[in-house]
């Protein structure tokens, strides 16, 4: 009598691809990132991975970020965050350049290195490098015990559980919700008021319904995707915090669809990128309803004046965008610096349908590793 399925079957949960179970995971994911590490009442977060590291990381001078792919992509969301709440500057670097390019790292520097695997090569020779000048070295982490996170002084534990497909998706909120975390921990113990920091709070532990939401527009995106999966490039534009979400789509949409994609921030499009805009190629605007709104509009406006096909990220009470654009994707709305762990979901649900429909391999993406532990 043969058992018609095997391990991997039963460990997809009964979705097709990982990618598609990792990214359904997300309202569990990120609940789990933050599970314990909230206190309402003092208005902070506790890190055990960081205790004892604290003040010193408090005083730094600089934080440096350094990562590759789609951690690269989380710290600079990070950067926005830091800066804006706890008042620290921040560099974020590509672990490779940063590695080989002779960077100033001074004792007075916390350098915090993110990685899904905690085996990528270049981020780890840079941790190597920056602990060898003395600078506080975090890891933000999601394998328990891996290089990365022995090899730093301290670190938090993304919790996200195994991500196995190659695009990463779970892990990237997931990383996004360790940044605030910190962030909100230093932004706490410099200049932020006990409410500010229970609004951050309460806005975190909406998330996980949030992203349940999301989830439902799945046939909606499927959908989409009919229309949009034979194109042969794309544009993805965001601004502010939306702008690594940018990169993040286009990049997910690389890996799995191969399909060229590019993102940029909304307003360097006129600066190059505008030349390639006419009716066949389709642009993705995130265009939440944060500071930079309206201007984002106006580049939408630039794009629709060439003709070019438009899907845009809103949120669920924007009733004007889908008056100029030719589809929209709804997602709930929150704080500005928690909006990019909404607003990526429906940018990887497009990329998933996309590369299914062109029937090709996401979960093994040809070419690429899970870790990529080569130079
Ligand atoms: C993400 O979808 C990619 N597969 C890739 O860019 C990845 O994020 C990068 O290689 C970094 O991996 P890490 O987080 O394990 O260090």
């Amino acid at each position: 009598h043969k058992v018609d399925m095997n391990v991997d079957e039963i460990t997809k949960g009964g979705y097709p691809h990982y990618m598609l179970k990792e990214i359904m995971e997300q309202p569990d994911s990120i609940f789990n990132s933050m599970r314990g590490r909230l206190l309402y009442e003092e208005g902070i977060s506790k890190l055990g991975g960081l205790q004892g590291y604290e003040d010193r990381i408090v005083r730094s001078q600089r934080i440096i970020i350094s990562a590759c792919g789609t951690s690269w992509h989380a710290g600079l969301v990070g950067e926005y965050m830091l800066e804006e709440y706890a008042g620290i500057p921040v560099e974020v670097e590509y672990a490779s350049e940063f590695r080989y390019r002779h960077p100033i790292i001074r004792p007075e520097d916390t350098v915090i290195f993110i990685s899904q695997s905690g085996e990528t090569a270049d981020t780890l020779a840079s941790l190597k490098e920056a602990k060898k000048k003395g600078a506080l070295c975090l890891g933000v982490c999601n394998v328990v015990g891996s290089s990365i996170a022995r090899e730093s002084n301290a670190g938090v534990y993304i919790h996200a559980g195994p991500e196995i497909g190659v695009a990463s998706t779970k892990a990237f909120t997931s990383q996004l919700v360790v940044l605030s975390l910190i962030t909100l921990l230093l932004a706490r113990k410099k200049n932020l008021s006990l409410i500010e920091g229970q609004n951050i709070i309460r806005e975190m532990q909406s998330l996980p319904e949030k992203v349940k939401k999301i989830l439902e527009s799945n046939d909606q995106i499927e959908k989409i995707a009919d229309e949009y999966m034979s194109c042969r490039n794309f544009l993805y534009l965001g601004r502010g915090y939306n702008f690594p979400v940018a990169l993040e789509g286009a990049l997910k949409l690389k890996e799995i669809s191969y399909i060229h994609a590019e993102g940029y921030p909304a307003a360097e499009m006129k600066h190059g990128p505008i030349a390639l805009i006419d009716e066949n190629m389709p642009v993705v605007f995130i265009a939440t309803k944060d500071a930079v709104y309206d201007k984002v509009i106006s580049n939408i406006e630039e794009v629709k004046a060439r003709k070019g096909r438009i899907l845009a990220i809103v949120n669920e009470d924007d009733d004007y965008i889908e008056k100029l654009v030719d589809h929209v994707i709804r997602v709930p709305k929150t704080i500005n610096m928690l909006q990019p762990i909404l607003s990526v979901i429906p940018l990887q649900l497009l990329a998933y349908h996309v590369a299914v429909k062109r029937g090709l391999n996401v979960d093994q993406p040809r070419n690429l590793a899970k870790s990529v532990t080569v130079e």
